[in-house]
Order: structure tokens, then sequence, then C-alpha cells
């Protein structure tokens, strides 16, 4: 009796010993921190501008591959990724507002994908979400006439269940809309010289220097990479011959949460986000975005300096957890900026840069309430059979889109771009949610007021999709679908619709 007893202590003194190890691991486990230690000995890619081609209907037509290739990605032996008409990342599209463009998309993988025209206002139809996928081997050529304001949009896969993957081996790249009327003449527009396409990621490897997709202990996000690369670069530096370098940022992580700044905490000059320029540019020193968001700066460089952009933990920062678990205790280096020893005068920062028309909640035909908890919205999962919403065409909207727990998600919708209206906890909203955007931070226990207005398209048989750019999240159902219809109309969804593939 003794003896078992005895043999009963030492086993629970084993296991309280190999906890306590564990815990003391979790606990002391430091936070990623690359500030001061990347040595930047790499010039930025910038990604080819697609070529395109106007055909005997007036068409733009671009074409993209979905192919499987190898990269150097800084690691000493290549590393297999995915890429639109190369081994990495897709080229950078660009068209006028007004245009007809058509792509033709050929996929050269073993598995099924799609493209999605992230902020992109169009038929639902063309839009590339999980009802159409492209089978291997097989061609999908949306098309539909631009006619939005000049923006910096982007293009990623949207396949039912596997987009954090297919975003993450590489699949993503911009896609920019010029419009004379709302993209300011004066401001830096010299592709890859004065106004530069920022696509920021983070990535994991293996010992091999391969991609790694098992994901960080504890995350509640998918994968956080401890490596940040930008348009594919390891350790980049962008030589800057002007007094003004114009950014387009975007976080086209799957998860990850940037909050950028620059090195000597000097401000910079923030005029567009998701949906186009601000009406007015604004001073900041700090800049959040979460996966999918955008945002286009200027900074303003001395000649001769260096200067890093660099991201730190998010505002708010969370509890322990969220920076512990979830990247928000990290920090990074992510891009150098090296100012040529005489720089070119850039024009000065036009005062007022585009109109902005309010919409007015006292017109808005409809409030909904959008609860992100766990994996669900309103406490349910997509269902490819189940419209979350009938939207009639010609009409505005006013959701609350609130996150309901402690784990960071973020609201994405398609086919419009939304105007923040408020706060729902009764905090300022800052200068980066004042202006046309189309995926928006939803911090733990935060959340907006958004408005927005659905034009042009209406469509009973296909649904247009929202939810939490958190790519993981939105594979594991955190997702929903509208249905824009004519006034009087109701949704339709037709029979192969139940099975997106
Ligand atoms: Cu960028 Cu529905 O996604
Ligand atoms: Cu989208
Ligand atoms: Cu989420």
């Amino acid at each position: 009796m003794r003896k078992w007893l005895f043999r009963g202590l030492l086993l629970l003194l084993v296991l309280g010993v190999v906890g306590a190890g564990v815990g003391v691991w979790v606990l002391t486990r430091p936070t990623i921190d690359t500030v001061g230690r990347v040595t930047f000995d790499r010039e930025v890619a910038v990604p080819p501008l697609a070529a395109s081609r106007v055909d005997g209907a007036g068409r733009r037509v671009f074409d993209l591959r979905t192919q499987a290739g190898e990269s150097d990605l800084g690691r000493g032996e290549p590393t297999a990724t995915w890429g639109y008409n190369g081994a990495h990342l897709g080229p950078t599209l660009r068209a006028k507002r007004g245009e007809q463009v058509i792509v033709n998309i050929t996929n050269q993988l073993g598995e099924d994908t799609t493209v999605h025209w992230h902020g992109m206002h169009l038929p639902a139809r063309m839009d590339g979400g999980p009802h159409h996928p492209i089978r291997p081997g097989a061609t999908f050529a949306p098309q539909w006439r631009v006619d939005q304001p000049a923006a910096t949009l982007w293009y990623h896969p949207h396949p039912h269940e596997r987009t954090e993957m297919q975003v993450y081996r590489g699949l993503a790249g911009m896609f920019l809309i010029d419009d004379p009327a709302t993209g300011a003449a004066g401001l830096p527009h010299e592709y890859g010289v004065d106004d530069v396409p920022v696509m920021v990621q983070d990535k994991a490897f293996d010992d091999d220097g391969q991609l790694s997709e098992t994901g960080r202990f504890g995350s509640e996000i998918g994968i956080l990479g401890d490596s940040v690369l930008v348009n594919g670069t390891p350790g980049p530096y962008l030589d800057v011959t002007t007094s003004l370098v114009r950014l387009r940022l975007l976080n086209a992580s799957t998860a990850r949460i940037f909050n950028f700044a620059l090195s000597d905490g000097r401000p910079f000059t923030l005029i567009g986000t998701d949906g186009g320029l601000l009406d007015r540019p604004h001073q900041v020193q700090r800049l959040p975005l979460s996966t999918g968001e955008r945002a286009e700066v200027l900074v303003a460089m001395r000649p001769g300096e260096r200067v890093v952009l660099r991201s730190g933990p998010p505002a708010p920062e969370g509890d322990f957890a969220m920076r512990r678990f979830q990247g928000g205790g990290d920090r990074f280096d992510v891009l150098e900026l090296r100012a040529a020893a005489t720089l070119k005068d850039s024009s000065a920062v036009p005062a007022k840069l585009a109109d902005v028309p309010r919409l007015d909640p006292a017109t808005a035909a409809e409030h909904r309430e959008m609860e992100f908890s766990t994996r669900d919205i309103n406490g349910r999962r997509m269902s490819h059979d189940r419209v979350d919403a009938v939207v009639t065409r010609d009409t505005t909207e006013v959701w609350t889109v609130v996150n309901g727990h402690g784990t960071p998600h973020s609201f994405h919708i398609h086919d419009v771009q939304f105007q923040v209206l408020e706060r729902t906890d009764g905090g300022p909203v800052p200068p980066l949610l004042s202006g046309w955007k189309d995926t928006v931070y939803l911090p733990p226990h935060e959340g907006y007021k958004v408005i927005m207005r659905f034009t042009e398209f209406a469509d009973p048989a296909t649904p247009y999709m929202f939810h939490c750019h958190v790519l993981r999240h939105e594979d594991e159902g955190m997702m929903g679908q509208f249905v824009v219809v004519e006034p009087g109309g109701s949704p339709r969804l037709s029979a192969h619709h139940g099975h997106g593939g």
C-alpha cells in the first residue's frame, strides 16, 4: 500500500514538473523580434506590369496562369512556391476606369483554384468566389467593366477551404485602377520608381528552407511566420530617387496584423485606403493593416539617408493570449528605404485629393448586425445552400460588424466599398477609416457601424461573399453569402451552387 502511494505521489510530481516545464516554455518563449537584425541586402522586387492587349471588341485582355515553381526566398536553397505567370506571386494588372477587361485564367496547378478581385465592383459571376472553381487544366475568363475610383486592389484565390494555403504558397497580385478624376494628378505616379507596390507577407520556414504550414503553437489565426517578405524579397531595400515616394502597402499575409511605422518615428502622409484616395492627406505615425487591407502613403526623404519601415504590436495590444499566440507582441524590420545622394524634387502633396461623398445613414433601406465569434458569424458557419442577406439593388445598407470575443477577426465584403460611420464603443474613427474600405480589422471585443450602397449588378442565382479575412477562419467557414436582387426579387440559388467544390 505504502509503495503504491509513493509511486502515485512520484508520478504526480513528475507530471507536475513536466507540466510546469511546458507552462514555463509557453510563457517565456520570446515573441518574434527582428528589429535591427535584418541585413537589407536585396533590392526589393517590383512585380512587373502584366502585359495586355486590346481585342477587336475593345476589351483589355490579360492572361494569368497559376503554376508551381521554385523561388529564392533567402534560405540558401530554393523554396517551392506558387505564382501567376511565374514561380511566385503575380504581375500587377492595371486598367483605367471605364475600360472593359477580360482575364483569361488558366489553372496549371493540381487542384481547383479561383481568382477573386478583392475590392472590385463587378457582377457576382465574375467575382471568383468559391462557387466558381477553375479545375486543373481549365480556363475561366471573367470580364467586366471597370468603374470605380482610382485604387489599389488585389487578386488572390478564393477556393472552398483552400484559400489560406493557396495564398500562403504565393498566389497574390495587385490590380491598380487609374482614373484621372479621382487619382490626384499631382501625386507620384511612376510605377516602380516613385510609386511602388509593397506587398507584405510573413512566412515560416522549415529546416529544408521550405514553407512551413504547421503554424505557431497556440495560434488561433493560422500560420504566423517569423520572416517578412516584401513582394517576395527577403531583407529588402528600396532605392529612392525622389523627395517623396509613394508606397502602395498591401497586407497580403494570411493572418498577421501589421502596425507599420518608420524607424525614427517620423510621420508620413496617408493618402488612400482600400477603395481609393482619401478626401485629403493625413499625417500619421502608425499604420495598422490587417490581412487584405491596403493603404497608400507618401514618405518624405532627405538625400543620402536611410529609414526603415517597421511593424510593431497592434493597437490595442490585446490580452496575453493575443500578444503571445496571435502575433500581437511581434516586431519586424520590413523594408529599408535608401535615398540617393541627390533626389529629384517631387511636387507638393495636393491639399485636396478626391471627392469622397459621404453616404447618409438616414437613407439606409436595411440595418443588419453581424457578430463574429469563434468561427461563426451570428452563430452560423458558411453554407452554400443558405443566403444570409438578400440585398435590393440600388439601396443603401448599414451593417454593424462586431467581434464578440477575444480572438482577432476582420470584416471583408465583396462587390462594394463601404464607409465607417462609427465605432461601436463610441471611440474616435481614425483617418485610416475615413475613406473607402472593403476590409476592416475587428480587434477583440470591438466593432464598427459601416454603410454601403449596392449598385448595378443584381443576380438572384449567384451570391457574393462576406467574411473574416483571417484566411484560416474563412476556410473554416467564417463566411456568409449575400445576393443582390432587383426590387421585389428573391434569390434562386441554382442546384449546382449547393456544392461549390
Ligand atoms: Cu480578399 Cu473574399 O477576399
Ligand atoms: Cu474580396
Ligand atoms: Cu476571423
